[in-house]
Formats: structure tokens, C-alpha cells, sequence
């Protein structure tokens, strides 16, 4: 079982704090996907002919493309590679783009599932971050894909943006569920080095969500999903039964991967690799037969590191019978007794040879993270 990841580096606008390579660049579209389609050829080896069960095209904003050109990255996956009957093809969207026509345009390719960037359903939200559309067109968005016939369908929010409060955040919420969605990925705002955003912050130009605040908003995530019948499969996602994200639980689960294009990345279970983050040294490296990406051979310490940091923030949970057969019985034990303290506060439970996060272990998901990490 493998997935393929195509990359698409191009965004209309810079929401302020996204720090995703992508560029506002749309005279390279043409040239760049000439390029990812030798890439495909390039490495039409590295998943050694493994079905593709998955598809995911990602971005920066994969629905800035037109169905010509998505045909044309078609043509050349299902030429080289063996797509499973039933593999899972899914395209992110910005809502802006989402009408009707482009919508139905897209039916006669192969894509069975969207994931649609909303972030907020707020105005003033959706200003302040210098998102492209309103709450209104995103509404009108998921409404025109599933006129379109789509049936399984994600949006994206972002809780704890700037001046966000839990009562506000209850509203997002109740939104997002009148919609009538299939899927939910819900990420806490993170402050990342270098965005709009982040000097925003130092600046004080912005009121930021306290930690108690981001806690709070969390739990009402939770609540609220879980009584609409979606079970929290992963921290950040939610989804109603049958429609878990197979792309995403496949990196979960460690299973490999082909990411082309610009800064995606790969893994072959042994290493992993990284395209250039640009589009016109990417162009050129391609083009001129050069390197274009960088590689990095996993050791024993970084797989068990990824196996951890995946599974446990999963509500599979980390199996313990699976990670003593990977990594042998001293990682096992390494792991086990620097998780000793949380299981005995509640906020892990270990129950039948496997370890979850408990609601309370979640919100210090990544300090229990970085104690169970090796180096
Ligand atoms: C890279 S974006 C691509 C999706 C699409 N371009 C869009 O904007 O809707 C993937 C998702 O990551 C999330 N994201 C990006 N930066 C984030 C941040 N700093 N904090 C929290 N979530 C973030 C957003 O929810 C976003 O929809
Ligand atoms: S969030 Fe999406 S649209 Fe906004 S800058 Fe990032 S990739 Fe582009």
C-alpha cells in the first residue's frame, strides 16, 4: 500500500499565518507541471510498483488549476503508476474557487473526496488573516460541491485566531456542522517564525488566546463533534464513521509515500527526502538532470521517534506489541517508563498493550511527546 502527495506551490494570496512554501506565482503554473510530470517519471521506481491507494493533491491551493491541467498530472500517474480500483483521490480547495461550473468541470476526473480551506466562518476572522473569500462563499462552496455530487467532503478551521473567543469559537462550530460535511480537521492557531502573523504578535498588534482559552476551545471541539457522530480519530481530525482520511492515516501508520513537486516530502520506510522549497530552482534541477531534492537515511532512534509521535496522537493509539517488534524490547522499555508518570495522572491510558492519549493528556500532547522522544 502506497499514497502519492502532488504538491501545489501556488496561492492567489498570503494568508498571514501560513507558512507552507507556496509563492503567488501563476505565470509558472504551465512549466511547473511539465516538470512534476517528469518527476513522476523520474521516480516511477520508488514506491517498487506498490498500488497507489491514495491520492492527494495539496498545496498551497491545488484549485487554482484547471481540469486541463489536473488531466495532464492524471495522465501521467495512471500511465506509470498502478492506482487501486477504489484508491482515494483527494484535492484541496480554497472556497473562492468552488463554483458550480468548475465544480461539475472536475466530476469526469477521478477525484472522490475535497478538502475545502475554510478557517473560519467569521468576516472580521477571515479579514484579519487576510483570507481571500467570505463566510458566505465558503457556505456557498460546500453547498456547490455537493451539487456537484461530491459526497465526501473536509473542511479545514482554525481555533484560538487572534481575538477568538470559546463562545465565538461555538458559533464556528454549529457552522461547521449545519453543513452537512463528512470530515472536520480543526488545527489550534500556531504562531509560526517569519508570517504576517507572528510580527503581528510582536508588534501587539493583536490580542492572542491564553492557554486555558485554547484548552477550553479544544474540549468544545471535541463535545460538539463527538455529539454529531464523529469520532476524533486523530487530535486535529474528526471524521463521521467510514470516512477517516486514508491519505492521512496512511502516514500514520508509516506506510510509503512519493511526494513531487516543490518541497514535498517522501519516505521509503528506510529514508526520507525533500524537494527544493522553489519553483524555479525545482524547474531548473529537473530540466538540467540536477539534484532536486535532499535525503536523509532514518536511523534506528528517528524511526521510533516518527512511530511514537504519529501513533499517539491517533485514537488507535500506540501499540506497544507493534512497537517491540520494530524497534525491540529496549526502545519498549525506554518508552514505557518515560510514560510511567502520565499514565499514573490520567493522562494516559495503557489498556490492552496499547497507549492513549486521554482529553487531559491531549492538551500537553507535545510535552508527553518530547519525553518519549530519543536522541
Ligand atoms: C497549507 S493549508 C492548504 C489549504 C488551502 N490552501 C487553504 O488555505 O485552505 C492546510 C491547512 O493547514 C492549516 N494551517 C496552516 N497554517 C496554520 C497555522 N499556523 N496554525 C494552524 N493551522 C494552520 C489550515 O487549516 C489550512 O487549511
Ligand atoms: S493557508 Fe492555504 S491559501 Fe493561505 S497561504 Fe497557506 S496555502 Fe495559501
Amino acid at each position: 500500500m502506497a499514497g502519492i502527495y502532488i504538491h501545489i506551490p501556488f496561492c492567489k494570496q498570503r494568508c498571514t499565518y501560513c507558512d507552507f512554501y507556496t509563492e503567488v506565482a501563476p505565470q509558472f503554473i504551465p512549466s511547473l507541471i511539465d516538470s512534476m510530470v517528469k518527476e513522476l517519471y523520474i521516480r516511477k521506481d520508488y514506491l517498487q510498483n506498490a498500488p497507489i491507494n491514495t491520492i492527494y493533491f495539496g498545496g498551497g491551493t491545488p484549485s487554482i488549476l484547471s481540469k486541463e491541467q489536473f488531466s495532464i498530472i492524471f495522465k501521467a500517474v495512471y500511465n506509470l503508476y498502478t492506482v487501486a480500483d477504489d484508491a482515494e483521490i483527494t484535492f484541496e480547495a480554497n472556497p473562492d474557487d468552488l463554483t458550480l461550473e468548475f465544480l461539475e468541470s472536475l466530476r469526469s476526473l477521478p477525484f472522490n473526496r475535497m478538502s475545502i480551506g475554510i478557517q473560519s466562518f467569521d468576516d472580521k476572522d477571515l479579514k484579519r488573516i487576510n483570507r481571500r473569500h467570505t463566510s458566505k462563499q465558503a457556505i456557498e462552496a460546500v453547498k456547490n460541491a455537493q451539487q456537484a455530487g461530491f459526497s465526501n467532503i473536509s473542511i479545514d478551521l482554525i481555533y484560538g485566531l487572534p481575538f477568538q473567543t470559546p463562545e465565538a469559537w461555538e458559533k464556528q462550530l454549529d457552522s461547521a456542522l449545519s453543513l452537512n460535511i463528512q470530515h472536520i480537521s480543526a488545527y489550534g492557531l500556531t504562531y509560526e517564525e517569519g508570517t504576517a502573523l507572528w510580527k503581528q504578535r510582536e508588534n501587539g498588534e493583536i490580542e492572542t488566546v491564553d492557554d486555558q482559552n485554547m484548552n477550553k476551545m479544544y474540549l468544545q471541539l471535541l463535545d460538539k463533534v463527538q455529539e454529531k457522530g464523529f469520532e476524533a480519530y486523530e487530535i486535529s481530525n474528526f471524521a463521521l464513521q467510514g470516512y477517516r482520511s486514508r491519505h492521512n492515516s496512511s502516514y500514520w501508520k508509516q506506510e510509503p509515500y512519493l511526494g513531487v513537486g516543490p518541497s514535498a516530502h517522501s519516505y521509503d520506510l528506510t529514508s526520507r527526502q525533500w524537494n527544493i522549497s522553489s519553483i524555479t530552482d525545482y524547474i531548473k534541477a529537473i530540466n538540467s538532470d540536477a539534484a532536486f531534492f535532499e535525503r536523509e537515511v532514518l536511523t534506528l532512534n528517528d524511526r521510533y521517534n516518527d512511530f511514537v509521535m504519529v501513533s499517539l496522537r491517533t485514537a488507535d493509539g500506540l501499540d506497544m506489541k507493534t512497537l517491540r517488534k520494530e524497534f525491540g524490547p529496549e526502545l519498549a522499555a525506554y518508552c514505557l517508563k518515560n510514560i510511567k508518570t502520565f499514565i499514573d495522572s490520567e493522562q494516559v491510558y495503557y489498556f490492552e498493550d496499547k497507549l492513549r492519549l486521554t482529553p487531559e493528556g491531549i492538551q500537553i500532547s507535545n510535552l508527553i511527546l518530547i519525553q518519549l522522544m530519543k536522541v
